[in-house]
């Protein structure tokens, strides 16, 4: 296993290559911001599916390790393996494993754990289809593959304010750059229940668009690292871009943020039934 991205990269680079290298100024921030918004949906959901003593988790493109550190210290689970490209901002810890890897290398194989976990790291990759089989390949029998992601909630309906002029900018012009696409994330428990996992389910949570809040923050600061792929889009402007983070920030905001879909899916249990 090797931290070299694999397979064909998109026009403008693999995530972290044009768009949100972590080397720049304020990345674990950014990344930070997004995890303070949805940590608390995922623990609840991990808590609710049983995640705590004894159970060994894999924590797939884990970016700061908030939720490695969390699920150590709060549901207090065994052991964490926390993967990503880049583990810069990973610093191991008892009980926290650190390990730099492409979760997309085909000889990514780090055992089996009974928690599978990948937030908002499979959206980013074009091989997300195959990678969810060979995550499913990776939990224990009786064990639990839990993938979250973006889901987009601006339709044609929605009124065309500064926010959602450049929500639209940002998916247009990420997908055309690193090849993000939120648009498979809703089928997400089609293919888990296709990797061959039973009881499979899935929820979606939206934090409040406040000023000031960690979600606001988190697209003020996206939209900051993908300006030069939002303005290539022809979709939004310099001005427009800049109203819209003033829009952020305003009592006039009035917006509905990306939710987060959180799908699951049990690996069958292989001892014999008595
Ligand atoms: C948006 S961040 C999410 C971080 C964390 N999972 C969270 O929810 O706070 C995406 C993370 O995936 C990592 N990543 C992207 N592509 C990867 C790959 N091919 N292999 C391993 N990690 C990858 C990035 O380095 C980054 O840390």
């Amino acid at each position: 296993m090797t931290g070299v991205p694999h397979g064909g990269a998109p026009e403008g680079g693999r995530y972290g290559e044009a768009v949100f290298p972590p080397e720049r100024a304020g990345e674990d921030e950014r990344i930070d911001s997004g995890a303070l918004a949805y940590d608390g949906f995922s623990m609840a959901r991990l808590r609710a599916l049983g995640v705590g003593p004894g159970w060994t988790c894999l924590d797939v493109g884990a970016g700061t390790g908030t939720l490695a550190r969390r699920l150590l210290d709060e549901a207090g689970v065994a052991s964490v393996l926390a993967v990503d490209r880049d583990v810069r901002f990973l610093p191991p810890r008892p009980g926290l494993d650190v390990r730099a890897a492409d979760v997309t290398a085909p000889d990514f194989a780090p055992g089996t754990f009974r928690l599978v976990h990948a937030r908002f790291v499979l959206m980013h990759l074009a091989e997300r289809e195959r990678l969810v089989s060979s995550l499913a390949e990776l939990v224990a029998p009786g064990g639990v593959l839990v993938l979250s992601d973006a889901v987009d909630l601006t339709s044609d309906r929605t009124p065309d304010t500064p926010y959602t002029v450049a929500m639209r900018a940002m998916w247009q012009g990420l997908r055309a750059t690193i090849g993000t696409d939120v648009s498979v994330v809703p089928a997400y428990p089609h293919l888990l229940h296709g990797a061959g996992l039973e009881r499979v389910a899935a929820e979606i949570h939206v934090p409040p668009l406040q000023p000031g809040s960690p979600i606001s923050r988190f697209w003020a600061e996206t939209w900051e690292r993908s300006r030069a792929a939002m303005l290539a889009t022809g979709a939004v402007d310099d001005a427009t871009l800049d109203e819209a983070v003033r829009y952020l920030d305003s009592a006039a905001c009035a917006a509905l943020s990306a939710g987060m879909l959180t799908a699951w899916g049990w690996k069958p249990d292989a001892r014999p039934q008595r």
